[in-house]
């Protein structure tokens, strides 16, 4: 088999979860092998499991996204098992709590900075020294809606992601004139554990999360469609994009 009949080798951060696994379900559709790394390895086991019942192929690797080691570990693991990454998914994230600024902890801001910017950082800073290496590749860094406008309640969050647009920005000018292309996908609430427990908060805060309008919340394949857009040739001169998912939401 030459490198170009290989199937294409998907990297999936945060594949345990909700939009991760419809993510690693759909790049399996498009004959991706799939790694999923979880720091929850039931989790990450459960979704290989579900590609490789559909006649995919998957492993699931645990680990810290917020770790370095973690991090240049389970990359060099992948390329070993499964090849060079041409794809990677830079979607693990947690939610933080729902407070008023004034009171907002600052051990979960310092939290989501970790997890949310330093993990996205790294996946960045790791795959792309590969993809630079072979000149060619496509990420995709789940951001949220809330990269581009505020949120009541979820200072950390809000902030975090933020950080994921500018670091998106920046990793795509740094790619330009390469096949290379760095893209964000900006998912407005989806069904979800995420949004659950984000709106279960919310009922026991003075906070009102819902300013934003009210378009009908999506799914986590939604979201999963367009991160495979993004992924394929057909995204070819997309780099840099902020890619809404939401309905119409943050347009009202
Ligand atoms: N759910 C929504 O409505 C929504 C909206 C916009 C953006 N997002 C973003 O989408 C992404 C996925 O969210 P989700 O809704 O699937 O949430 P989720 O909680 O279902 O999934 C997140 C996954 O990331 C994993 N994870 C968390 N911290 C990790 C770490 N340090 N190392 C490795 N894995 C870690 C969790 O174990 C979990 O499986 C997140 O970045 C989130 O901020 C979600």
């Amino acid at each position: 088999m030459t490198a170009a009949d290989r199937p294409p080798v998907a990297l999936v951060t945060g594949g345990g979860g909700d939009i991760g696994r419809a993510i690693a379900l759909r790049l399996a559709r498009m004959s991706a092998a799939v790694a999923i790394i979880d720091r929850d390895e039931a989790a990450a086991t459960a979704t290989a499991r579900l590609i490789e019942n559909a006649g995919g192929h998957a492993i699931a690797i645990p680990a810290d996204v917020s770790s370095a080691l973690d991090t240049a570990a389970f990359v060099e693991t992948v390329e070993a098992q499964l090849g060079p990454i041409g794809i990677f998914a830079n979607n693990a994230g947690i939610e933080g709590v729902v407070a008023p600024l004034h009171e907002y902890p600052d051990d979960t801001f310092d939290k989501l900075l970790q997890v949310n910017v330093k993990g996205v950082f790294l996946g960045l800073k790791h795959v792309l020294g590969r993809m630079r290496q072979r000149g060619a590749g496509a990420i995709i860094n789940t951001a949220s809606t809330s990269a581009i406008r505020g949120r009541a309640g979820l200072a950390g969050y809000v902030a975090s992601k933020h950080a994921v647009l500018g670091l998106t920005r920046t990793a795509a000018l740094e790619v330009t004139g390469t096949k290379i292309r760095v893209n964000a996908v900006l998912p407005g609430p989806v069904e979800s554990r995420m949004i659950r427990e984000l709106e279960g908060q919310a009922r026991d805060s003075t906070v009102e999360l819902r300013r934003n309008g009210d378009a009908a919340r999506g799914q986590p394949q939604d979201v999963a469609d367009v991160v495979a857009f993004l992924a394929s040739d057909e995204a070819a001169h997309v780099n840099g994009a902020a890619w809404v998912v939401d309905g119409g939401m943050t347009v009202a």
